[in-house]
């Protein structure tokens, strides 16, 4: 697995790096497999890349209808409510642009959680080719990173993280009282791309810890996504205080 840090300014600049590399690494799937898939991350930090790729050069020059949108995982909560990773995107990006509704798969979390993940397990080995393991590939996953080194909605300490035969779950996060549903780790770290997009002072002490004091023994969430391929870490200098 190889490692890469992208270390930006701010969080603009960040995104602005990422969206250039989205658009590039889009264009070279496309033109190598005429298809680029890719799973969505959910919170705050991601919604200004999506602001980018909705406007020119972006939305003009990304190859949407060769395109598959997923997402890494959703809260239990209807589409269109406030909380929703699925409306975060919609009002910031697909909204906005031209893309066949039909090659965005949402994950159905206005369904009971066990049955959203269940549908969100056969979606993705429909849309997906598979690797030798039988892991559905997406070429690229987003991830966020929450201050307790969660992604997606693999919390530390949840069962989500032991799940080895479902490339989707249902998992009940009591320190958010909410069920959540989730890409597991099979799936994610059978991705082609890992890009992890972390920014702000909040960030820089979970940051400090994965890169200056990695656990072995207890490892966090974030320390057991292990891709095959690579991640790549984009930072601001905030979150990226005590690295370098
Ligand atoms: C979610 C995300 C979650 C998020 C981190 C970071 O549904 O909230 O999947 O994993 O990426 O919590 O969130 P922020 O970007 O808001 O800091």
């Amino acid at each position: 697995m190889s490692s890469y840090k992208i270390i930006k300014p701010d969080s603009d600049a960040v995104c602005i790096e990422a969206a250039k590399n989205f658009l590039r690494l889009a264009q070279q799937c496309v033109e190598q497999k005429g298809e680029f898939s890719v799973a969505l991350a959910g919170g705050s930090t991601p919604k200004k890349f999506y602001q980018i790729l909705s406007q020119p050069p972006y939305s003009t020059s990304i190859p949407w209808g060769k395109m598959r949108i997923f997402f890494g995982d959703e809260r239990a909560v209807p589409p269109d409510h406030p909380d929703s990773n699925y409306g975060m995107a919609n009002q910031n990006l697909f909204k906005k642009i031209s893309i066949d509704p039909l090659r965005v798969h949402r994950i159905q979390s206005e369904l009971p959680p066990e049955q959203a993940a269940e549908a969100y397990h056969t979606i993705l080995s429909t849309f997906l080719a598979s690797n030798d393991a039988g892991q559905p590939v997406i070429d690229l996953v987003l991830l966020g990173l929450g201050d307790d080194g969660h992604v997606a909605s693999l919390f530390p300490g949840t069962d989500i993280l032991d799940i080895e035969d479902k490339t989707a779950a249902a998992v009940w996060v009591e320190k958010k009282k909410s069920w959540r549903i989730s890409m597991t780790l099979p799936v994610i770290n059978s991705a082609e791309h890992i890009w992890m997009m972390v920014t702000g002072e909040s960030k820089n002490d979970i940051v400090d810890r994965i890169f200056n004091y990695p656990s072995i023994t207890d490892p966090l969430p974030v320390e057991l996504v292990i891709p095959h391929n690579d991640v790549t870490w984009y930072l601001d200098e905030a979150a990226a205080n005590w690295i370098r």
